[in-house]
């Protein structure tokens, strides 16, 4: 692949310079990639109705065809244009969630390109919230796909050191505006079914959904992308180059089982613990509530991979409709054939 000059450009989250989005808007529009902070994680962005700029998304990351990419829209009547369908229960969570970490499947219209559904008969949709995501849409002019800016199967970044770190020379521009706010993907709910169903948990809970348009099903895991209902969601992926181990009951004890000399073990805790760091023993205190955890769970794996550690230890997350997402990142992160 060609090596370009990825050019950082720092932006304000609350107050984004119009030239800096002017001018990312325009390499959209030329068939570029730009990487853009939403509310939940960074996107890779491309013209989503250029097929072949979405082709170099695929390339950049390294992601396998049949894997389809999310459109993000400026508003809910952008969004209604590439669906060919739009039930009561798409305007039900639009009004309510967008803009925001919900992402709705729907039939798609023709217009939108197979690289991006992946040759599917739907499409993903979504309205970020954020005013550098918002602002980027308004000066593209276009709707823009943007999977997670990270080589396919690891980590999504929440920064843009994470982004550089993974794609300098691949893409064109990298909006950085600091920490995202979410810290975790959107919740993916298929309407494009007979009964709604949750494709992926997200920042959006699954009890709020359904206090809004009812029961949706849950997809029970699959091993293969092509008989997936949503091919994204391999048992493996948001994983650390580390190992990763989820472990419940006396941490200290569960710590021991894995020592080995010469082995770097990171645990990754929300309870005070009766542990003292040692250098082979590195100890991250998570924060007590799901948003804050959220927030920094995947800076926490960037720096222990960066760190170099062999085993991060994990503390396995409450129960509770508000923890389902980071379970669910976390038993893929520590998912072992
Ligand atoms: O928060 C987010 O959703 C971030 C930000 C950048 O918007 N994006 C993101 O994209 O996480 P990505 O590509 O990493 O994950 C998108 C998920 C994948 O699991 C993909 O398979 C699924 O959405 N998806 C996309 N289009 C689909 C479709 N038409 N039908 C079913 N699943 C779809
Ligand atoms: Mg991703």
């Amino acid at each position: 692949m060609e090596s370009l000059t990825t050019e950082i450009v720092r932006i304000d989250p609350d107050r984004p310079d119009a030239a800096a989005l002017r001018r990312a808007g325009e390499l959209i529009r030329d068939g570029q990639l730009v990487a853009f902070p939403t509310e939940t994680v960074y996107g890779l962005g491309a013209d989503a109705l250029d097929a072949a700029a979405v082709a170099r998304i695929f390339a950049a990351k390294g992601r396998p065809a049949n894997n389809p990419i999310i459109v993000h829209v400026p508003h809910r009547a952008a969004a209604a244009e590439l669906a060919s369908a739009w039930p009561a229960a798409a305007t039900a969570l639009a009004e309510r969630f967008w803009p925001g970490p919900l992402t709705l499947v729907l039939p798609r219209r023709p217009i939108v390109p197979d690289s991006v559904t992946a040759g599917r008969a739907t499409v993903a949709l979504r309205v970020p919230a954020g005013r550098v995501a918002l602002g980027l849409l308004e000066a593209a002019g276009r709707p823009i796909a943007a999977p997670s800016a990270n080589p396919s199967g690891s980590i999504s970044p929440t920064r843009g050191e994470h982004v550089l770190a993974a794609l300098c020379g691949r893409i064109a521009m990298i909006l950085d505006a600091g920490p995202t706010t979410g810290g975790i993907e959107s919740t993916v709910v298929d309407l494009s079914t007979p009964r709604p169903r949750l494709l992926r948990p997200g920042l959006v809970t699954r009890g709020e959904v359904e206090a809004l348009i009812g029961p949706v099903e849950t997809l029970a895991g699959a091993a293969s992308p092509d008989d997936l209902a949503s091919p994204g969601m391999l048992p493996r992926h948001y994983a650390p180059r580390a190992r990763v181990e989820m472990v419940a009951g006396p941490l200290a004890t569960q710590v021991e089982r894995f020592r080995a000399p010469g082995r770097r073990i990171a645990l990754v805790s929300r309870d005070p613990l009766p542990l003292a760091p040692t250098p082979d023993l590195l100890i991250v205190h998570m924060p007590p509530d799901a948003a804050s955890y959220a927030q920094r769970l995947y800076a926490t794996l960037h720096a222990l991979d960066a760190a170099n550690v062999d085993l991060i230890v994990v503390q396995s997350p409450p129960d509770g409709d508000e923890w389902t997402a980071l379970r669910d990142r976390l038993q893929r992160a520590a998912w072992q054939p």
